[in-house]
């Protein structure tokens, strides 16, 4: 019996000891470490399944709480490209090396903008947001420049517009143009530095709004973001003018990229 106890003992001992070796073997080892990696990677994309659940929820409650932005920044990130890539198209104010390319540009301007305008005029909302619609017009400082240039307004070829739709459309449309004259200051100046004289009563259009540029822009801003308040339905048409203003200028101005300087 003492025998058989030693035996079992025995074996134990030595099932415990190979068990030690096989531990310590390179290839116990290699498997551990497989063990491990397996075990680590499981639980890594268990992790990133989280993250991206996670992640995920607060995106979509971003998305569903878009409606809290500020109706002004949502626009501004929303156009940005389509900004930079009208301000690539124009070139400005680079692109304008003489005072006949410079009525020329403006030329190009009044047959946008003033089929743009007439749109506008088609709603009747304006005032009841606070808006002063001739305040936010730009034609009539492109006639008068252009009278200064001597050049006639009457044969410029106008942009074939579709009106907004709806108000707020119209709203997006003034967002681009109003935008617009943030540059223009800058334009103005270089213009006048380099082609001197002979443009010199006629920048009304780039810089006519002078020290109140700033004060104008902010409460456009202030009635943007309180109309995407006040009627969170209609964001999206604004958004939606604000690009086919941007695009409709994209459009109109890429004939003029191969030769900025050719009278329309
Ligand atoms: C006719 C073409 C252009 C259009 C339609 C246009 C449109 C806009 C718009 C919509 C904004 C407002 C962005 C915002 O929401 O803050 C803006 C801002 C601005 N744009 Fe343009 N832009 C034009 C050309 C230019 C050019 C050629 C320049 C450069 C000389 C320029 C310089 C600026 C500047 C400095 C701002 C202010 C950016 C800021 O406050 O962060 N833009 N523009």
């Amino acid at each position: 019996m003492r025998e058989k106890k030693q035996f079992f003992f025995e074996k134990k001992n030595q099932k415990l000891l190979l068990l030690r070796v096989a531990c310590v073997s390179p290839g116990w080892t290699r498997c551990r470490t497989h063990a491990q990696k397996f075990f680590a990677s499981f639980f890594q994309k268990r992790r990133l399944f989280f993250l991206v659940r996670h992640f995920g929820a607060v995106y979509r409650y971003q998305m569903q709480d878009s409606d809290s932005t500020a109706l002004s920044a949502v626009l501004r990130a929303d156009t940005a490209p389509l900004h930079r890539q009208t301000e690539h198209l124009l070139g400005l104010p680079g692109s304008i090396g003489s005072p006949a390319a410079y009525g020329a540009l403006l030329c190009r301007f009044l047959g946008l903008y003033e089929p743009l305008e007439r749109g506008w005029h088609l709603h009747g909302e304006w005032e009841r947001f606070g808006i002063e619609l001739a305040a936010r017009t730009h034609a009539a400082h492109l006639r008068d420049d252009l009278a200064a240039l001597g050049v006639a307004a009457e044969d410029v070829p106008r942009a074939d517009i579709r009106p907004p739709a709806s108000f707020a459309q119209a709203l997006g449309g003034m967002y681009v143009l109003e935008g617009a004259t943030l540059g223009g200051h800058v334009i103005a100046r270089d213009l006048r530095a380099r082609l001197g004289a002979p443009i010199a009563g006629a920048t009304r259009f780039f810089d006519g709004r002078g020290q109140a540029l700033g004060p104008m822009w902010h409460t456009f801003r202030a009635t943007l973001d309180r109309f995407g308040e006040t009627m969170p339905q209609d964001r999206a048409l604004v958004l939606s003018g604000a690009r086919d203003t941007f695009r409709a200028m994209l459009a109109w101005f890429a004939p003029c990229r191969a030769d900025p300087v050719a009278v329309p």
